[in-house]
């Protein structure tokens, strides 16, 4: 019988790349191959992100190209699900691509079998029939690196966001089957798991009788978690994101200095000023947050801090964005993701107020803390050369090895495809902004 093949194009976040791994692991159950590029496919589904209007126009765009591509290939299926259709309640972007043949968010995956009858005769069509589509097992990307999603969805509504939206409330994953997931991980011989959740650290399990130790004087689920995982065998590092600052408890910043626990942790403050925080209903202050960050690295001393930052918020003044940039020299971050404030329709922010910020301003805000970010970065890393660091090696190409640190910066040295994947030593001989650049121990 002729193997169909399909082809997915992932978009945006590592909660996406996550389900795009089950989706690969949902396609091969039913029989279909993987193919290497969307040349070969006779589907290729675009797993799109909604966080910005540029993320979806670039599916529109993809869209666009899959559709001439069928013109060599008539019978090429196009689908799209992730984020865009999620967001999409009264089927408007529906509307805008009618050559997509299949159109679901992704919790509705587990119906995509009975949709795929209909354009590919003959593939086993009922294996897979769950509501819950966090049911299915992943077909990992990485041998050695795995994303685990304990939660999907938000609830909290910042003003700004669409993922509630797009990705529903907040849904809790039975902690049996995380504990399940990563002991099989750890069997498996993995090295690093990233824990993900929208609100990572908001993790509640719906079966808390399940953690395998009774700590009465721990409450935080999230932190119980961590501890959980640092009892494994074979996995050395844990890694989560996003937490919410808001629910950063005590307990999880203790958790911080747990042995696996790598030598980062990504904290979105999204501004700097009060006023523009509150309309963001990011439920915390800039003195909360500056007290969390001071408690973090008492706590762990050289921990390396990243965040995520939203320029040109609706009313945001230029005073207003001087105290984001306070903020940043104050937190000294290693990393800042910078996005420029874009209007989500259905969220709240763009019901409420203008886009009034221009898009030179946007841009020229963007520019001066991306400066600011390169030069503190580079300065930062001064502090490595001549360490010893542990990288976890992710690939080998032009003669180089590339990996990350436990800090999780990408460091480079010469040696050999055998490494991949694995753990070595690493003494840094040489640092800019965005690499560190040593020797094999
Ligand atoms: N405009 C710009 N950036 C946004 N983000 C989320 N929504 C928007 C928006 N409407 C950013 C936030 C978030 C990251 C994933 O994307 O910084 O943390
Ligand atoms: Fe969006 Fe805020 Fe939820 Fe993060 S916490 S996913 S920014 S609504």
């Amino acid at each position: 019988m002729e193997r169909f093949k399909f082809f997915i194009i992932t978009l945006g976040c590592q909660m996406n790349k996550n389900d795009s791994e089950r989706l690969a692991a949902l396609l091969l159950s039913l029989g279909m191959e993987e193919a290497k590029t969307e040349k070969e496919a006779d589907l290729v589904i675009i797993n799109s992100c909604s966080v910005r209007e540029s993320a979806e126009s670039r599916v529109g765009g993809l869209v666009n190209s899959l559709t001439r591509l069928r013109l060599q290939r008539p019978r090429l299926i196009i689908g799209v699900t992730g984020c865009l259709p999620g967001r999409d309640k009264q089927g408007l972007l529906r509307r805008k691509m009618p050559q997509a043949n299949l159109f679901f968010s992704s919790s509705e995956m587990g119906r995509l079998p009975g949709m795929l009858a209909e354009f590919f005769p003959g593939l086993k069509t009922n294996t897979f029939s769950f509501s819950d589509y966090l049911k299915i097992q992943p077909r990992y990307d990485s041998e050695y690196r795995a994303f685990v999603t304990i939660q999907t969805g938000c609830s909290q509504f910042c003003t700004y966001c669409v993922v509630p939206q797009a990705r529903g409330l907040t849904k809790q994953r039975p902690l049996i089957d995380i504990l399940t997931e990563i002991r099989d991980l750890d069997n498996r011989g993995y090295k690093e798991i990233v824990l993900l959740g929208q609100i990572v650290n908001q993790y509640q399990a719906p079966d808390p009788e399940n953690f395998s130790v009774y700590n009465p004087f721990q409450q935080d689920d999230f932190a119980r978690l961590l501890w959980e995982v640092n009892q494994l065998k074979s996995i050395e590092r844990v890694h989560w994101t996003a937490p919410h600052p808001r629910y950063l408890t005590d307990e999880t910043i203790v958790a911080l200095t747990l042995p696996k626990q790598v030598n980062y942790l990504h904290l979105p403050v999204q501004a700097g000023n009060n006023e523009v925080l509150r309309r963001m209903n990011r439920g915390y202050t800039r003195e909360e947050y500056l007290q969390l960050v001071l408690k973090i690295k008492q706590t762990r001393p050289g921990l390396a801090l990243g965040t995520d930052i939203i320029v040109g918020f609706s009313g945001e003044t230029e005073q207003q964005f001087e105290d984001t940039v306070s903020l940043y020299q104050q937190c000294d971050f290693d990393i800042a993701y910078l996005a420029k404030y874009s209007p989500r329709p259905g969220t709240a922010a763009a019901r409420a107020w203008a886009d009034d910020v221009s898009w030179d301003e946007k841009k020229r805000r963007w520019r001066l803390l991306q400066d600011l970010m390169e030069k503190t970065t580079y300065q930062k890393n001064q502090q490595y050369v001549g360490q010893i660091k542990t990288v976890l090696v992710d690939k080998y190409q032009n003669g180089q090895n590339l990996g990350q640190s436990e800090e999780q910066k990408l460091v480079s040295f010469v040696s050999d495809q055998s490494l991949v994947g694995k753990m070595v030593r690493v003494r840094i001989k040489e640092a800019a902004e965005w690499i560190l650049r040593g020797t094999v121990v």
